[in-house]
């Protein structure tokens, strides 16, 4: 078993506790979490990363202080990722250049678990978002649930309902195939994901 890379231990405890904080018991959303924590309890392959920042990250440290103010649950899952980020390689979203302008250079994603990344597993994707304001991230589908953790303001979409707005902290589950888009207002978008492949 290899050893974790530093900090993301204690992201995960973070991120864990946050859905465990909000998932009303016997919900999807829980039962997707326990799929995806029971796996994470044994580590996968550490890969080394070559750290990268994008300008969309200039957004980041607004974001992590509002977060940090926030409630405790909160505040610790924004720290963690803090501590963890300069570990990171932030990228854009694999059709970003299609859909150019504004989303091309008002939005990062760090995708840290999942095959390839800095710890290389086939079953988990975990990662993190952040948008500029105003930006709208556009609809996508892939065929595992998701969990997002909202830590930031914005609002979420599944399909054609009504956007909801999680509030800081909150949860929206995506089962496996629906279309769902977020966006952005005022403030910075951040959110922490992960990705039941199974
Ligand atoms: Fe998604």
């Amino acid at each position: 078993m290899t050893a974790r890379a530093p900090g993301l231990q204690a992201f995960i405890d973070a991120f864990h506790a946050a859905i465990l904080a909000r998932a009303a018991p016997g919900s999807p959303t829980a039962a997707a979490a326990a799929r995806i924590f029971a796996a994470l309890e044994v580590p996968g392959e550490a890969r080394p990363v070559e750290p990268r920042r994008l300008g969309c990250c200039a957004h980041l440290a607004r974001a992590l202080d509002h977060a940090q103010a926030a409630d405790a649950v909160v505040a610790r899952l924004a720290r963690a990722f803090g501590a963890l980020e300069p570990h990171l390689a932030w990228s854009v979203r694999g059709n970003a250049h299609d859909v150019g302008e504004p989303f091309l250079s008002g939005h990062a994603n760090a995708y840290f678990i999942g095959p390839g990344q800095l710890e290389s597993r086939p079953e988990v994707m975990l990662g993190v978002s952040l948008m500029a304001p105003h930006i709208n991230y556009p609809y996508h589908d892939h065929p595992p649930e998701e969990i997002y953790v909202a830590l930031s303001p914005g609002d979420w979409q599944q399909n054609a309902d009504p956007w909801v707005t999680p509030g800081m902290g909150g949860l929206v589950y995506n089962p496996p195939g629906i279309r769902h888009a977020m966006r952005s207002g005022p403030a910075p978008l951040l959110a922490a994901w992960c990705l039941w492949v199974g």
